[in-house]
């Protein structure tokens, strides 16, 4: 029984500068508050879903946990099932969430010690009208020390997919027709390489620029468009140095005929509009992130 992920629900980050972050990604990212305590916040975009975004109070950067979707009661406890069979150790058995959003699910590690939580039937929200700000959570790109092994366990374990590499540096996996909803770069360290929101055109996309720049922040690297992916994109660095990103246009691919690719890692490639320059040592130390403490590897 293969395990039915759908979409990449959320990602909820520990963070060094907890008040600061959500000024900034309730403020100028353009995300909304919808619930927060002194040392937690969640956060929606103008989606469906009820937050794409949970930040944690914390001592370091890193993943607390990323949110994967499921369709259905049964498909959450097939997948407790399978990944049990696999023999891997669940974190909880599927029951009911207590965290804001409710639904239903169980929490695994990966093989780093990454805490993915499988889920459905969160509460419903009601869309918001789209305009220039996030309608969605995108994609998680993290680095990895092993990043053929990431690769086997999230294709094996989770059933995620392939969409292409970027030569033996990064690898892009979807669970549904967005190109890659989680993306691994080969690193020295387990950490958090970047984070991106969706936003619903190219216009929307420089508005977004623009709203920004009105508040002093400007990209780190873009704007650009991807090779692999074929995304716009644009860098920025949060108040405690995690990496968000504006996207747009992801490829979307058609799962009956998708064969992946390997990129070359060159200018030309890894920015389509030649806008972007190459990334400032800043940004990609930024993108490399600080090790997780909690890493298993
Ligand atoms: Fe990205």
């Amino acid at each position: 029984m293969a395990i039915d992920i759908r979409h990449l629900r959320r990602v909820s980050l520990h963070t060094t500068e907890f008040e600061e972050s959500v000024d900034y990604y309730g403020g100028p990212w353009g995300l909304e508050i919808v619930d927060q305590s002194p040392a937690s916040a969640c956060l929606r975009a103008t989606g469906p879903e009820h937050h794409c975004l949970e930040l944690h109070a914390s001592g370091y950067n890193g993943i607390e946990h990323i949110g994967l979707g499921l369709p259905s009661i049964a498909a959450v406890e097939e997948a407790a099932d399978e990944i049990d069979r696999q023999g891997v150790q669940l974190l909880s058995t599927p029951a009911d969430l207590a965290g804001p959003g409710g639904g239903y699910g169980f929490r695994l590690a990966d093989p780093e010690g990454r805490v993915i939580e499988l889920s459905t039937m969160v509460e419903a929200v009601a869309p918001r009208p789209v305009g220039s700000t996030p309608t969605t959570l995108s994609h998680v790109v993290l680095n990895t020390v092993d990043i053929d092994a990431a690769c086997q366990w999230w294709c094996g374990v989770l059933g995620f997919r392939v969409s292409d590499w970027s030569e033996h540096q990064m690898v892009f996996l979807r669970c549904n027709t967005n190109h890659h909803s989680i993306a691994f770069n080969q690193a020295e360290w387990t950490s958090v390489n970047h984070i991106a929101y969706e936003v619903a055109s190219l216009d929307a996309f420089m508005i977004s620029l623009g709203r920004l720049r009105h508040e002093d922040h400007t990209p780190g690297w873009g704007p650009g468009r991807h090779g692999p992916g074929h995304n716009a994109f644009a860098y920025f660095i949060d108040p405690a140095g995690l990496v968000p990103e504006v996207t747009t246009d992801l490829e979307q691919v058609d799962e009956s005929s998708w064969v992946p690719r390997v990129w070359r890692r060159i200018p030309e490639l890894s920015d389509l509009w030649g806008t972007a320059g190459a990334p400032s040592p800043e940004i990609r130390g930024h993108m490399a992130g600080t090790p997780d403490p909690t890493a298993s590897r």
